[in-house]
């Protein structure tokens, strides 16, 4: 049967919470023990990594370099969310999402971070009106002024200067642009947005576009188009379902990517893959929010995000099949959430139901859909 090597970082604050009910799933969908999927029988050997800001404050670690090598073996990762609370004291020194989290998007040249946005039937949208919403955020993973490209001097004076350098390389714009090209030839609308902010930031933007322009080129099916970044979060809220696929850097891409969630019905149910589409470095998928202190420890959390990254994962791992099937479980799922809701009488008429009672509802759907 086929192995898949999966590294599990669960993280800090509601990502253990989440990704109990991710790994519930995921053995749901594949069998826990070697069930077929298609025609092939698939298992899933877990190496659990205890990773985070709480593994910092016992041992000071954040990522060692055998923890790195140790995870790197693997075929893919599973990550719930890392960081404590903003501004947490004891962590100034650690800074575990640079640490840990880009250091992992980083080694493992994660330069795709893939982050899909639907607004499932049935699921409140906060816009009066969003219309059909099913776009994906091509969001650069491994530049931009993420890379840490800075530096302070005269820190803590009145002179001080601080600078962050925004690292663009055509090597790097143009695998992500090329990914994001043959994802939107793929699907059945084949839009590109490129958004940036290329009336300010001259030099990166000119870089983006002439490598939009370029790529356009070969493929003459797919129709693009240009947004600066601050129209985009516009059209986010007022048209929505007029996108496609956007491709966009790093920054830019992490900020519309939690409106997107808001507008799609909630930061708990966005999903993310960072991925390494060569396949020499094994891909990580995420939900797109944080640790969530201020709900941490109280099963109230949403699971749903980290359940549709597992589905981005087997999409990944090449088993589409149990991919389809998760999704349909959560679409199922969160179409009876709309039910409750709208049975509803009262203000609290909707039992609201634990992290876990949402994991175990999706496992539940995925049996009733297994042939
Ligand atoms: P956050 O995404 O953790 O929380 C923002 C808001 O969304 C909070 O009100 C939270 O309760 C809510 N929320 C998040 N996930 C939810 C879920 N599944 N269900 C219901 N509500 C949910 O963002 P933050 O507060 O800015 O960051 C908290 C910590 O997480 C910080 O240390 C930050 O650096 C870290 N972080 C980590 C990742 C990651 O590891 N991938 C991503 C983002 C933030
Ligand atoms: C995300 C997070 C991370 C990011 C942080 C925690 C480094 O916000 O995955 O969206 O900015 O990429
Ligand atoms: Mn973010």
């Amino acid at each position: 049967p086929r192995v898949i090597r999966l590294a599990v970082i669960p993280g800090d604050g509601i990502g253990p919470e989440v990704i109990a009910e991710a790994l519930k799933v995921l053995d749901a969908a594949v069998g826990a023990s070697g069930a077929v999927v298609s025609d092939e029988a698939v298992t899933v050997e877990k190496t659990h990594f205890s990773l985070g800001a709480a593994r910092y404050l016992e041992t000071g670690d954040v990522l060692t370099d055998d923890d790195l090598a140790a995870i790197a073996s693997h075929d893919a990762i599973l990550l719930g969310a890392v960081g404590g609370v903003p501004g947490d004291p004891r962590l100034k020194d650690a800074n575990i999402e640079r640490g840990l989290l880009l250091r992992l998007r980083f080694a493992l040249d994660h330069f795709v971070n893939l982050r899909p946005t639907t607004i499932y039937p049935g699921v409140t949208s906060p816009l009066s009106n969003p219309g059909e919403v099913d776009f994906v955020v091509v969001r650069e993973g491994t530049e931009g002024p993420y890379v840490g490209n800075g530096g302070a001097i005269r820190v803590g004076t009145p002179h001080e200067i601080a600078n962050e350098v925004s690292v663009n390389t055509a090597y790097g714009v143009e695998r992500v642009v090329r990914f994001a090209f043959e994802l939107a030839a793929s699907r059945p609308r084949k839009k590109l947005t490129l958004v940036h902010k290329t009336n300010v930031l001259v030099f990166s933007g000119s870089l983006w576009q002439r490598t939009v322009n370029a790529i356009a080129a070969e493929f003459p099916d797919v129709s693009v188009d240009y947004l600066h970044v601050d129209a985009a979060t516009i059209f986010f809220v007022t048209n929505p379902a007029k996108f496609d696929v956007i491709v966009t850097d790093n920054l830019f891409g992490d900020i519309l990517t939690d409106l997107a969630g808001a507008i799609s019905g909630g930061i708990g149910l966005a999903a993310s893959g960072n991925i390494n589409p060569t396949g020499v470095f094994p891909s990580m998928f995420e939900p797109v929010h944080g640790s969530a202190p201020d709900i941490a420890g109280q099963q109230i959390a949403d699971p749903t995000a980290a359940i549709l990254s597992v589905a981005l994962l087997l999409d990944q791992q090449g088993l589409p099949e149990a991919a389809a099937r998760v999704r349909d479980a959560v679409t199922g799922d969160l179409a009876s959430r709309a039910r409750a809701a709208s049975g509803a009488s009262g203000a609290d008429a909707l039992p609201a139901r634990s992290t876990a009672e949402v994991g175990d509802a999706i496992v539940a759907a995925l049996g009733s859909l297994a042939v």
